[in-house]
Order: structure tokens, then C-alpha cells, then sequence
């Protein structure tokens, strides 16, 4: 049976092993490797992206395989052909599709009609891509996964939602500090407490960035505008004025924290340079990071 990555909970019982998986990919970074040989790997982006698709395609050529970049302006899709016809059509040649959509019901659609693994590759309720970097990204700096307090300051967004259901997946702490008329989607916080639960993970939102930045072992921001945001920009970027990074904000943090962030960042808006240029900063690292656990969620799915 075909395995889809929609959402992190899709690797609820391997999320520890892939992340594993990424740490020794990484260490043998420089093997030659052909588990995709001969596999074709579609790239369809509705949105914009650096690091996600430029981290797939070579992830995939180092693997051994090859991938098409896909822009839904030059398919048929970009003129109506529906989603589910585009799935079955493209499932007849590719191996596997990865999908950056404005709609989450859309990357549902896709997968659910392919007979190839759908590998979401951001959506607007969903990022799990970027997690498994920044989960790997912390099992380097921190050696582990659990007792950790991990922070979250800024927009109840794709990515907390994501973050969320990791940490509570690992038995992570996580403290979720946003504006009150941006708070994340309940539906995924009940989520996390519930899997919570097993796992000892625990979670808080609240509307002080302070108090969600206190002794964190890890600070995580994303942008305040989101893409496909952008005429909220005048209201958002009042409303989160208070949440930005900057150097009086981390002082309430552990001393060794690190500063996490998927990129791309507004410097200036939601963190300062000081924090994302400082020594506690890993955000390069992190997004690196992105290739190796890119490749390790390729060996996991299509192996
Ligand atoms: N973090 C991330 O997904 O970056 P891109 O939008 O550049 O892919
Ligand atoms: N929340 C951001 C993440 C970008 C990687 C967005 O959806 O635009």
C-alpha cells in the first residue's frame, strides 16, 4: 500500500525513527546513493518556495532519481482540469507527487486519488516537511527530543499547527505564545493534548509572549503574513507588534536556548537581526537541514 506524508501525525509511530534516519543521512552525506533510481518524483507548486523545493529536487537527484518541477500554470490544471483527474493522469507516470497548495482540502484530494505517495509540501493548515528538519535540527543541538521546553511566539498558523502535534508526538514541552485574536486552531491543540496524554508532552497557549518565552529551551517564530496573507498585512502587523524576537524578549529564555525559524524571515517584523544573527541563532543549520530530512522522508515512504 502507498504511504502519503499529509500531516506529521502520518508518521505518529516512525517520527523518532526518521528523524534517526536523517541524522546518519547527513553524516553520510557524501556516499553515492540509488534508492530512487529510474523513479520520477512530480514537484507541483501553487506557491512560491526557496528552501522546500530546491531541497526536494536535490534530494531526489541525490537519491538517484529525477524530479519535474510542476507549475499549475503551465498544466492543464492552471485551466480547470480538476484535482482528481490531474492525480489519477500524473499517478499514471510519476512515482510520487509533492504538493505545495493554497488548499489543504486540495493536497486530501490528491492524494486520495493518486496511487502514488503525496508528499504535502506546505499547505495552509500544515507544514510537515520543515518539522522533521526542525526536529532534527534539535536532536543535534540538544542531543535529545524530549524534556525540552519548546516556545512558539507569533501567528497561530500551518506551522504551529505542525509543530504542535510533533512536540506532543515526542513528549516535548510546548508553549504557544500569539495575539488573541490569532491563536492556533483549537482542533489541533485538543489533538496534541489528547496524543499528550502518552507521550507526558505539555502544552499552554497563551497571549504573553513573556510568559510563553520563559526558560524556553528552544524560541521559534514564523512570519506574521503568511503567503496568500497579504492584504491582512496593516492589521497583523499591529496586532503582533508585541510578539516579535528581539533581545529583551529571549533575556527571559535558558541562556543556552536556540533560535529556530523556517524561513523565509522579515528581519525587522518578527525577529530582530541581534536574535537572527546571534550565537544562539540555528537558522542556517535549519534549514539545511531540510535536504537530509528531505531524503530521509523519501527513503521512508518509497523504500
Ligand atoms: N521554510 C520553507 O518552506 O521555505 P520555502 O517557502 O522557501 O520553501
Ligand atoms: N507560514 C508560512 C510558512 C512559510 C514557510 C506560510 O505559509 O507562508
Amino acid at each position: 500500500m502507498k504511504r502519503d506524508l499529509i500531516s506529521i501525525l502520518d508518521m505518529e509511530d516512525d517520527i523518532e525513527d526518521v528523524i534517526a534516519l536523517a541524522l546518519r543521512v547527513k553524516r553520510d552525506r557524501y556516499s553515492k546513493r540509488s534508492e530512487l533510481n529510474g523513479r520520477t518524483i512530480g514537484l507541483i507548486f501553487e506557491k512560491p518556495s526557496t528552501r522546500t523545493r530546491i531541497s526536494l529536487e536535490t534530494a531526489i537527484t541525490q537519491l538517484g532519481g529525477h524530479g519535474i518541477y510542476l507549475n499549475p500554470n503551465d498544466m492543464q490544471m492552471g485551466r480547470g482540469e480538476t484535482v482528481e483527474d490531474t492525480a489519477k493522469v500524473l499517478s499514471g507516470f510519476l512515482d510520487a507527487i509533492t504538493y505545495r497548495a493554497f488548499s489543504h482540502e486540495n493536497v486530501l484530494k490528491l492524494a486520495r486519488h493518486s496511487s502514488v505517495p503525496v508528499i504535502n509540501a506546505l499547505d495552509d493548515v500544515e507544514h510537515p516537511l520543515q518539522v522533521l528538519a526542525d526536529f532534527m535540527t534539535i536532536a543535534e543541538k540538544k542531543g535529545r527530543t524530549s524534556n525540552l521546553k519548546f516556545s512558539y511566539v507569533g501567528d497561530g498558523n500551518n506551522m504551529v499547527n505542525s509543530l504542535v502535534l510533533g512536540c506532543s508526538l515526542l513528549g516535548m514541552d510546548i508553549s504557544i505564545g500569539t495575539p488573541k485574536e490569532y491563536r492556533p486552531n483549537e482542533k489541533f491543540i485538543e489533538k496534541a493534548k489528547e496524543i499528550s496524554r502518552k507521550t507526558g508532552s505539555k502544552i499552554v497557549t497563551t497571549v504573553d509572549p513573556k510568559e510563553a518565552v520563559m526558560d524556553a529551551d528552544i524560541i521559534y517564530t514564523d512570519v506574521w503574513i503568511s503567503m496568500g496573507e497579504e492584504k491582512q498585512r496593516e492589521t497583523k502587523e499591529k496586532a503582533f507588534k508585541p510578539f516579535q524576537v528581539n533581545g529583551d524578549l529571549v533575556s527571559g529564555a535558558k541562556k543556552d536556548y536556540i533560535f529556530m525559524h523556517c524561513l523565509p524571515a522579515h528581519r525587522g517584523l518578527e525577529v530582530t537581526d541581534e536574535v537572527a544573527d546571534s550565537i544562539n541563532s540555528v537558522i542556517f543549520q535549519e534549514a539545511e537541514n531540510r535536504l537530509h530530512s528531505a531524503k530521509a522522508a523519501f527513503l521512508t515512504l518509497m523504500s
